[in-house]
């Protein structure tokens, strides 16, 4: 396990969350006009997949229960098609945030009963890592201790069975960046946030040197009036992580949460850049890798290849933020070429 978590953030590399749930990959689908059937969803997976020389910059993709089932055109289950590639699969086993129990606002992540035996099955279909995402919103008292602590426990629960079973859990607490809260709002949220987690790692026994955290950027809410700048956010986030991140904690792989793409790379190249850190810093994007890609594909066999480039480049600029090398004439550059 600890060679997977530190191949994982391995030099240049990141990992691409492909595990959008059922709900997810509908909306996102139907953003482009896509209809979510079963056929296009392995189709579009299998596009990122298979994209030329991608694991230069990619070390890992998160799966949905579905995606790690299902196979590529030729008949190569995923998780083997990645593997062959050098690519490192993972699964999503959390099952959503649900409406948490006496209170009207916040959400619990569930999933945690016969997590054993998944994660069994999981294993045996080529999974060396696991994630769990619970959220929280902030604001008008918000995240609640009740909240915080109730997302803790079924984090640390949840990574400890996955270490059983000799899986590398990823654990993503993420604050939620919706609304008009400050940065320094943000960096509270997310410092208690940590504390707790960490708290409740360290009481159930896990193993922190085979783990990953995946947190949110501390950033304004995305209505605030005033947003924080690069600078800025850079500075409050490696704070709140230099203060709640123990240095056992081989990486820390970013969530983009709704950055453009470009921001979220800047984001983690200025963080980089300001290193060397006690552990790794690395991305961990769903949308922000694979927006453009979507976008170009629009649902049609024969945009494969543009789709492909695109992918290739977000996880290219990406790789170099997690040297502190990414510049935005990047982004031009390759364009050009
Ligand atoms: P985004 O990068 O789109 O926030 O997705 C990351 C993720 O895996 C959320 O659980």
């Amino acid at each position: 396990m600890y060679t997977t978590a530190r191949s994982l953030v391995a030099h240049g590399k990141g990992i691409l969350a492909a595990d959008e749930s059922e709900g997810t990959i509908k909306k996102r689908f139907d953003a482009v006009g896509v209809p979510s059937t079963e056929e296009n969803r392995r189709a579009y997976r299998e596009a990122l997949f298979s994209t030329p020389g991608v694991e230069e910059h990619i070390s890992g993709v998160i799966l949905f229960d579905e995606t790690i089932r299902q196979r590529s055109h030729d008949g190569v289950r995923f998780p083997e098609l990645l593997a062959s590639r050098g690519i490192i699969p993972g699964i999503k086993v959390d099952r959503g945030a649900k409406p948490l129990a006496l209170s009207d606002t916040e959400t619990v992540t569930e999933g945690l009963d016969g997590l054993r035996g998944r994660f069994e099955e999981y294993r045996g279909l080529g999974a060396r890592f696991g994630k769990w995402r619970a959220t929280y919103s902030v604001g008008d008292g918000r995240p609640s201790d009740y909240c915080v602590r109730a997302n803790a426990q079924a984090l640390a629960r949840y990574a400890a069975l996955c270490q059983e079973a000799g899986l590398v859990p990823i654990v993503e607490p993420e604050v939620l960046m919706d609304g008009s809260h400050t940065m320094e709002e943000s960096a509270r949220a997310t410092a208690r946030v940590l504390q707790a987690l960490y708290d409740e790692l360290y009481a159930q026994r896990v193993d922190l040197r085979a783990t990953l955290l995946k947190p949110n950027m501390v950033l304004s809410g995305y209505s605030a009036s005033e947003r924080a700048g690069v600078t800025e956010v850079t500075e409050a986030t490696l704070d709140v992580l230099y203060r709640h991140v123990p240095a056992a904690v081989p990486g820390i792989v970013f969530l983009s949460g709704g950055q453009s793409d470009e921001d979220a790379t800047v984001h983690l190249n200025a963080m980089n850049a300001g290193g060397p850190h006690p552990w790794q810093l690395s991305f961990s994007y769903g949308r922000a890798l694979q927006s453009a890609a979507l976008r170009a594909w629009g649902g049609r066999q024969e945009n494969l290849a543009s789709a492909q480039r695109a992918f290739f480049h977000r996880a290219r600029m990406n790789g170099a933020a997690r040297t502190g090398v990414y510049s935005p004439a990047m982004e031009h550059e390759a364009l050009v070429a």
